[in-house]
């Protein structure tokens, strides 16, 4: 795991836009799994800034609400539309997510998998990570192997996510998600996260025992995760300031092997 801290969200977004970029001009073709809320934001409109060319990407989104259709408000379905893809060329056939109206959820998330072998597997996921450690909709205690499947909400995640929905409208309790050892295998992974609410789950999934208690922690196996956070989100690291040495004193070959440049 590489751990990039900067001094605030603005910078961990352009960072990270700066590396799909760099990723997406090497492989147009990229495979790229999405993910959404507060902590991509951002980070999407940043890419678009940036100009890259899209045009040849193929996406998967992480996670889905059972229940919301794709023209809900509150979906990531119309996320997605609202923040990135109506701003793209990526062709619809090659924007994938998870439908949560289907009524067959076993065969929807096997067919998903299955999509994602199709093409090679995902080249670069974009990940954030929630207050208990949740990567994708897997909260803690999810198996470490997991596909892609139905999942319940932790009470803790539901709370946060009103956020995103009108006064008084419930935060659906089941969602489908991809699986840890779906994410796993992607090839290379962008962990992003800001503010103080994240500092005790990017402690655990950085520094904590690899453990399903916390989901991210996880990624301590991947070969290629770079999580990208700010001061605040790392305040609980033991060894903040070692990785702040080595992303300083990294020779130029190394950087250019992070950007992508
Ligand atoms: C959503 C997803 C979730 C979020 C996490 C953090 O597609 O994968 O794991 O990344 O819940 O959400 P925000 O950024 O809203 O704090």
């Amino acid at each position: 795991m590489e751990i990039v801290i900067l001094p605030d969200p603005e910078q961990v977004q352009k960072l990270a836009a700066k590396i799909v970029k760099a990723q997406v001009t090497q492989e147009p073709n990229l495979v790229l799994g999405c993910a959404t809320g507060s902590t991509m934001e951002g980070f999407y409109a940043e890419l678009l800034r940036h100009g890259a060319i899209l045009d040849g990407v193929t996406t998967f989104n992480l996670d889905e609400y059972l229940g919301l259709d794709a023209y809900h408000p509150c979906s990531y379905a119309a996320f997605m539309q609202e923040h990135f893809f109506r701003h793209t060329a990526i062709p619809p056939q090659r924007r994938h997510l998870l439908d949560g109206k289907t009524d067959d959820v076993s065969r929807h998330c096997a067919a998903y998998e299955e999509q994602i072998r199709a093409v090679g597997g995902i080249d670069l996921q974009l990940l954030g990570i929630g207050r208990d450690g949740h990567i994708a909709f897997n909260e803690p205690g999810s198996s470490l192997a997991s596909r892609t499947r139905l999942k319940i909400l932790t009470p803790l995640t539901r709370e946060s996510n009103a956020r995103h929905f009108p006064p008084g409208w419930e935060v659906p309790k089941y969602v489908l998600t991809m699986g840890i050892g779906t994410i796993l295998e992607a090839h290379r992974c962008l962990l992003l996260a800001f503010g103080e609410s994240k500092a005790e789950a990017i402690a655990a999934a950085v520094e904590g025992p690899l453990s399903a208690d916390c989901p991210a922690s996880a990624l301590q196996f991947h070969q290629r995760t770079t999580v990208i956070i700010d001061g605040a989100a790392a305040q609980k690291l033991r060894r903040a300031e070692y990785y702040r040495t080595v992303y300083e004193n990294k020779p130029n070959w190394m950087r250019r092997e992070l950007e992508g440049e």
